[in-house]
This record gives structure tokens, sequence and C-alpha cells, in this order.
């Protein structure tokens, strides 16, 4: 039988990631889930929030004291704004922490891990980046922004697998399918029909499975919607758009 792994999930709370740390624990890895606030569910944890480059810095602080080791960080942690807030640091928030947030988790904790699965979302392909307006949220929309930083994150898919290539640190990026969460909840009336209409979509769990299947997978750089490896559209092959976000990126974020 293969070797427990440490597996960090954040927004492990709730959602899909709630499903994938506890699919996760049922298979006897040790589950650290990072989340905002003391989780419901009977997993170990690490408080942090991925809001600004501040908490982001002291959840990776966290995270190394309570793991010396990384075996699988699952990026899941995601928000899809209906408004435009800013964090501290002047980003547009979902930018911020569907973006920057794994950024620079990976970049503090690279040392410290073998494996990296990112929860991406096919809408990427709906997304368009503007280096100057986007991660401000000079272009902000309650539907486009969403998709704009799932694209900006796996813009970056690519270029971390080859920074890793050497020290043999693997990254891979996987749509979950369409999934019945709290993501995108609006009030009003907008609300109530997106109730309706997510009751028809399925289950964490179902979302669940996809990541899971990839924690201890060998490769690198590839693209999974649901189950099924794809190659990116070229919206998310752009490698001067990529190389210019990570730029801009390791250097708001004081990162190399
Ligand atoms: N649902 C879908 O149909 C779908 C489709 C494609 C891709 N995805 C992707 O799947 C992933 C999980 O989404 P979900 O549908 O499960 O959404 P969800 O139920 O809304 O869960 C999102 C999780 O992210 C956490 N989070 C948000 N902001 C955070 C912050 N500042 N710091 C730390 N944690 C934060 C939340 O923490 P709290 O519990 O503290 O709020 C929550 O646990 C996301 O990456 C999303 O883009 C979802």
């Amino acid at each position: 039988m293969s070797e427990p792994l440490t597996v960090v999930v954040t927004g492990g709370n709730r959602g899909i990631g709630r499903a994938v740390a506890e699919f996760a624990a049922a298979q006897k890895h040790r589950v650290v889930i990072l989340t905002r606030g003391v989780p419901d569910v009977d997993l170990e944890y690490v408080v942090g929030d991925l809001a600004c480059v501040r908490t982001t810095r002291a959840a990776a602080d966290a995270l190394a004291a309570a793991c010396p080791r990384v075996d699988v960080l699952v990026h899941n942690a995601a928000i899809w704004p209906s408004r435009l807030v800013r964090n501290e640091d002047g980003f547009e928030q979902a930018y911020f922490t569907n973006h920057l947030a794994p950024f620079l988790l990976n970049h503090l904790l690279e040392d410290r891990m073998r494996r990296v699965v990112q929860v991406s979302a096919g809408l990427y392909v709906k997304g368009s980046v503007d280096p100057e307006r986007t991660p401000v949220g000079a272009d902000f929309h309650a539907i486009r922004t969403y998709a704009n930083t799932k694209l900006a994150n796996l813009l970056m898919l690519p270029l971390f697998a080859e920074r890793w290539q050497d020290s043999g640190v693997t990254i891979d990026a996987v749509h979950p399918g369409v999934i019945r969460t709290g993501l995108g909840d609006r009030s009003g009336l907008l609300g109530l029909l997106l109730k309706a209409v997510k009751f028809a979509w399925s289950s964490p769990e179902k979302g669940a499975g996809p990541v899971v299947r990839l924690l201890r997978q060998e490769g690198s750089g590839r693209y999974f919607h649901e189950l099924r490896e794809m190659p990116l559209e070229p919206v998310a092959r752009d490698r001067d758009l990529a190389r210019r976000l990570w730029n801009d990126a390791a250097k708001a974020l004081d990162v190399t």
C-alpha cells in the first residue's frame, strides 16, 4: 500500500474543497484545511485568509509551521464577486484570492511542496486579462471578472511547470464540473433564480472526484476538464501575457 500523503486544501470548509478534504481523509491521508474560521468539519485545520498579501503570508507561515512537508497543495479557495471590492493592497478582491494568493503560496511553500493541484474553471475560456486594468478591477464585471481571474491563474500553469522542472514539484489544473455550491450566490431575485438553477447541478462530492484522482499523479502542466485531459484553449496559451502577469505579480508580491 502506498504511503499516506500530507494534503493541504485551501477553502476546505465547504463546497468542493470540503468534499476533497473528506475524500482524502477517507483515503487515510493527513489532511490539513486552510480555513478563514474554525471549521464545522472534523479535520485538522490552519486558520488563514487569502484576502491580501499580509494575511496570505501569515497563512503560509502557519501552514509551514503545521506541515514541514506538503505532498500536495490543493488550491481550491475562490470567490465569484458580485461587486467591485479592492483589498488592502489595492487589488480587485477576486484577482487576489483566485490568482495572486495561489501564486504567492506557490512561491512561499515551494521548498516543502511536491505537488500542486489547482482547481480551475472551464469558464476560463470566456476570460480576458488586461494587465493594466484587471488586477485593480478597472474592467470589473459581475460575471466576467470571475472568468478573468481563473484565466489569469491558468496562464501561470505552464510557467510553474517549467520553474519546477528540475526540483520535481509538479502542477496540474482541473475543472471540477458544474457543481451545486455557494459559489457566486447572490441576494434578491437573481439569487433566487440562481438557487433554482443550481438545484439541477451536480453535488460537491461529484466535483471532488476529478480533483482527488490527481493527488497522486505524476504529470505536470496538464489541464483536465473533469476526468479528461484537454489542451488549453489559445486564450490560456498566450505566453507573452503569461510572462507579463508573472513579472507583475512577482514584483507586487516581492517574490522571485
Ligand atoms: N461550483 C462550481 O460549479 C465550480 C465550477 C468550476 C470551478 N469551480 C472552482 O471550485 C473551487 C471551489 O469552489 P466551490 O464551488 O466549492 O465554492 P464555495 O462553496 O463558495 O467555496 C469556496 C471556498 O473558498 C474559500 N475562500 C473564499 N475566500 C477565501 C479567502 N479570502 N481566504 C480563504 N478561503 C477563502 C471559502 O471559505 P469560507 O468557507 O471561509 O467562505 C470556501 O471554503 C473554486 O476554485 C472554484 O473556482 C467551481
